[in-house]
């Protein structure tokens, strides 16, 4: 790699991500089932209808995952807990099974000098809560503020730092709008009411953990460059709704108290009445605010209902997933977010990262374009560092290749290769290549 730890400020974190659904084996320990299994189960979804059910086993194998964590020399670790296999229910009895795993978990993330990066909620919904509702039902937030005691009581004394839900975006409009994950559905008003009540249901779960005294609180959101397909007003004015439902919406909600006008237009009629009320809630203080960068999407109108947009192909290079790659994007989001939003306020990289077709060959995986896509990547956070903006860490998406969720098995992510039939994790050159740059043990 092109760069080191020393290239960065003293103390800026560098760590690697993952989620419960994509890596833990749901199957396993006394998991409830949840709305990611159920979709996962109705043909056309997912690609091979793979599931989460035994993913990368990482329920039984987190010590030896968390050895290659901690062996590329990461400062910290950002995971998430799932709601069903703590309450499989959604609401009442605890899963002990559940709250022990994630009490181990934390304990060896501890012992191997890692940071726990808590994400509460990342994207496996309890069925029993699906069943009234989920993410339309305004109730979501009460239960997710009740989940979130129940968890955070048994392991929030140890965790470095929580955000309540990870990409607000994909619960809300992803799964609502273009029906792409989890419920699937394809409902404006459906969607209006998820994308506020997500919001609703962060707001009362930074409450609860205020309450009980917690610190390092923060929102994980992700983001992607709107670029108009031409200089037409028309074609600006696709960009800006796109801007505003995917970008703006959630940081307007949470620092502005108001929700952009550009995507009012949309959702309006369908909005719960008098959901203004619900800002101040939404707008509790944050103590840092996560940015997860992938690409840039190129946008066309159209004369289609709301939002009157298309994606069109760009020119740039792409990753397998068919993303750009436009680091840019990360500068041009990190400097914006600190303009318009949150100032002095922490900013980290919660996920960034590339999917490539790798292949274990001769006993390792070569993978120069992930390496190159993270060097590129940390140059646009240098760049932003430089002018002022107060990036604190970069978290790599992700440690090991894991169930990219509609996608299924096929889109490596991870910087660990991992075998779906024999699970069998073999570090990749990116691994190898982090580790040096980080320092990791005989880095
Ligand atoms: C964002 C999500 O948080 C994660 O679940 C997903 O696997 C990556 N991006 C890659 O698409």
């Amino acid at each position: 790699m092109r760069h080191t730890r020393q290239d960065f400020p003293k103390g800026f974190l560098f760590g690697t991500a993952t989620s419960s659904y994509q890596i833990e084996g749901h199957a396993y320990g006394g998991a409830g089932p949840t709305h990611w299994d159920t979709f996962a189960a109705t043909p056309g979804n997912v690609v091979r209808a793979e599931n989460g059910d035994v993913a990368c086993d990482h329920y039984h194998r987190y010590e030896e995952d968390l050895d290659l964590v901690a062996g590329a020399g990461f400062d910290a670790y950002r995971f998430s807990t799932s709601w069903a296999r703590v309450l499989p229910e959604g609401t009442g009895t605890p899963n002990q099974d559940g709250l022990d795993f994630y009490d181990r978990l934390v304990d060896a993330m501890l012992e191997r000098n890692l940071k726990p990066c808590a994400t509460l909620y990342h994207w496996e919904l309890p069925s029993a809560l699906a069943d009234r509702g989920g993410w339309t039902n305004r109730d979501v937030a009460g239960w997710f503020a009740d989940f979130t005691e129940v968890i955070m009581s048994r392991i929030g004394d140890r965790v470095f730092s929580v955000a309540p839900i990870n990409e607000p975006w994909c619960v809300g409009w992803m799964s609502h709008f273009l029906g792409l994950h989890a419920p699937g559905l394809r409902d404006i008003r459906a969607t209006a009411r998820a994308m506020h009540h997500v919001l609703l249901a962060h707001g009362r779960s930074i409450e609860a953990m205020r309450a009980m005294g917690m610190g390092n609180l923060g929102g994980v959101f992700n983001m992607e460059w709107p670029e108009p397909v031409d200089d037409s007003p028309e074609a600006a004015r696709a960009a800006a709704t796109y801007d505003g439902y995917y970008n703006r919406f959630f940081l307007d909600g949470i620092f502005k108290g108001a929700y952009p006008d550009t995507v009012l237009t949309g959702f309006a009629p369908h909005l719960p009445t008098n959901y203004q009320d619900d800002f101040p809630i939404i707008g509790q203080k944050l103590d840092w605010c996560g940015i997860n960068y992938y690409t840039r999407k190129v946008l066309a109108p159209n004369d289609g209902p709301w939002p009157s947009l298309d994606e069109v192909g760009g020119p740039l290079p792409k990753t397998f997933m068919d993303w750009e790659i436009y680091p840019e994007g990360l500068y041009r989001f990190l400097k914006r977010t600190a303009e318009d939003y949150t100032g002095d306020l922490p900013l980290f990289v919660t996920e960034n990262g590339m999917a490539a077709p790798d292949v274990i060959d001769g006993g390792g995986v070569d993978d120069p374009n992930r390496i190159a896509f993270l060097d590129d990547h940390m140059d646009a956070i240098r760049r932003a560092q430089a002018e002022g903006v107060p990036v604190a860490g970069y978290f790599i998406w992700s440690c090991f290749d894991n169930y990219e969720w509609a996608l299924g098995y096929e889109k490596r992510f991870g910087l660990v290769h991992v075998d779906f039939e024999t699970l069998e994790r073999t570090p990749k050159a990116s691994w190898h290549a982090l580790r040096a740059a980080l320092g990791g043990a005989d880095g």
